[in-house]
């Protein structure tokens, strides 16, 4: 990261002047010590330094240099300003600032964890996690929503951007990958909104989800044969619903030897194999120069050479350019989308490629869409907060202007049990020899497909007779 501070200050007592009013609000992990007078002092100093500072060189910095930098900066502010301070209280402040600037600040406690897929703050006073497919609210809470300004302004001056009333929207990244989005006012009404999808660097596995009820032993079987087989693949879901984790575990199952191409908006997938080429978008600059989309992204990977295309989320125009690459000899290339159920997903394909301004008949682009993908696996995120790979889905083709599914496998809902855990089951729809058959047979796969099927239908039987 280069910019390694300390994450958390180390409370030094008796700051609080005596008589004075406590801090308003409740304690947080890094700030629950201070007078107001003390915070009035630090925001004034604060204030003047992001404005004396150049943040997007800052964190080129390593931490030391960094540190230096501010601490010069400050010591000027001070005297600029003629604030009364003792030396010991200004190493302070100076700490507290680094902190703020280095560091996450009342973040840093939540990024430390491992269970917490989703930060949320809403503004200063609320901040939201989500922790086994739950949202819970947080104790964390921002001394006030400057705090959280510069917090998220530092976040992304990481990577060169700055947000602020004129530019009020932007994505970035923490340097351990987590994906952040940050909406300041006046777009956000009651203070900044920060979003983090933090990074989980041991992605799951198949074998995980399947202990995790997210699939059977049975359907997993179905999904590595498909990873395996070169089947262009859809993973269609919600947001959160699991789309990016079960891409993932979909590309475990490529050969070595496959020469893939990955294309994401941030970075996210992990794939094992040894020839990855990682490629990722580009937001325009402040002048609104220099974006790299999605559809650029796609196209180039077309004169890569590529065997496989792998695109991270397809939400626009790049949906042509994915169809025609699993149209033209790039099978087993995959994505994901936003929908919540596999047909849904089909026609969202349809419509993006037709908001996309190609001036195609309808029926021609369904008739694209049928040709190119061969399977979409659907994921949810239910009630409960558990994840399932609701449907195993077929594209069979068209007859007359329908687009025609077969369904392998699905996730029935059958109740609820007393603490409020959703009931349901994975069954197989008895389908014995999918489309994809001939393809398994010819990466030798086919034993296993036949067993997997087989072995689901059993199972199937079973709870159809209990
Ligand atoms: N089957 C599962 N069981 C438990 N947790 C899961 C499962 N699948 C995904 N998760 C967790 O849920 C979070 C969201 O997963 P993921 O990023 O794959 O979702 P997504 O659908 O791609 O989200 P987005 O719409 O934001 O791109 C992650 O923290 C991930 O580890
Ligand atoms: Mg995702």
């Amino acid at each position: 990261m280069g910019l390694g501070a300390p994450l958390t200050t180390a409370p030094t007592p008796g700051r609080r002047i005596p008589n004075e009013p406590s801090p308003p609000l409740a304690p947080t992990a890094t700030d629950s010590r201070h007078s107001e007078a003390y915070y009035e002092v630090k925001g004034t100093i604060f204030g003047a330094l992001i404005e004396a500072i150049d943040l997007a060189q800052l964190a080129k910095l390593d931490a030391e240099s960094a540190r230096e930098e501010i601490r010069d900066i400050v010591n000027e502010i001070v005297a600029i300003k003629n604030v009364v301070m003792s030396i010991s209280e200004q190493e302070e402040l100076l700490d507290d600032i680094c902190n703020d600037v280095l560091g996450y600040g009342p973040l840093e406690p939540l990024l430390a964890r491992d269970d917490i897929a989703d930060i949320m703050v809403n503004g200063s006073g609320t901040t939201y996690i989500e922790v086994m497919g739950k949202i819970q609210k947080t104790g964390i809470r921002f001394r006030d929503n400057q705090q959280l300004l510069n917090i998220c302004q530092r976040i992304v001056s990481q990577i060169g951007r700055r947000v602020d009333e004129s530019s009020p929207i932007c994505d970035a990244r923490l340097p351990d990958g987590s994906r952040v989005n940050v909406i300041v006012p006046p777009l956000s009404i009651d203070g900044p909104a920060l979003t983090i999808r933090k990074f989980k660097k041991d992605k799951l596995t198949l074998e995980q989800l399947v202990r995790y009820g997210t699939i059977t032993h049975e359907g997993a079987e179905i999904l590595k044969v498909i990873g395996r087989s070169r089947v262009n693949t859809i993973v269609s879901g919600g947001t959160g619903s699991g789309k990016t984790t079960l891409l993932n575990c979909l590309t475990q199952f490529i050969d070595d030897d496959e020469r893939i191409i990955t294309c994401e908006d941030a970075a996210e997938l992990q794939l094992q194999q040894p020839h990855v080429v990682r490629l990722e978008t580009r937001p325009p600059n402040l002048e609104g120069e220099g974006q790299v989309t999605m559809r650029d992204l796609v196209r180039n990977c077309l004169r890569m050479r590529p065997e496989r295309i792998i695109v991270g989320e397809v939400r626009g125009p790049e949906a042509f350019d994915l169809l025609q690459a699993m149209n033209t000899g790039h099978d087993g290339s995959m994505g994901t989308l936003h929908a919540n159920n596999p047909r849904e997903g089909l026609s969202r394909l349809e419509s993006m490629i037709t908001m996309g301004g190609f001036s195609l008949p309808s029926r021609t682009i369904r008739e694209m869409v049928c040709g190119s993908v061969d399977v979409v696996v659907q994921v949810a995120r239910l009630r409960d907060g558990s994840r399932k790979i609701t449907h195993i889905t077929e594209v069979m083709g068209m007859e007359g202007d329908v687009v025609i599914t077969q369904d392998l496998f699905v996730y029935d809902l059958m109740g609820e049990d007393a603490k409020g855990n959703l009931i349901g089951r994975h069954r197989s729809t008895g389908i014995g020899r999918p489309r994809f058959w001939d393809r398994a047979r010819y990466y030798g796969e086919e034993k296993r497909l036949a067993a997997a099927l087989d072995a689901a239908e059993a199972v199937s039987s079973e709870l159809g007779k209990s």
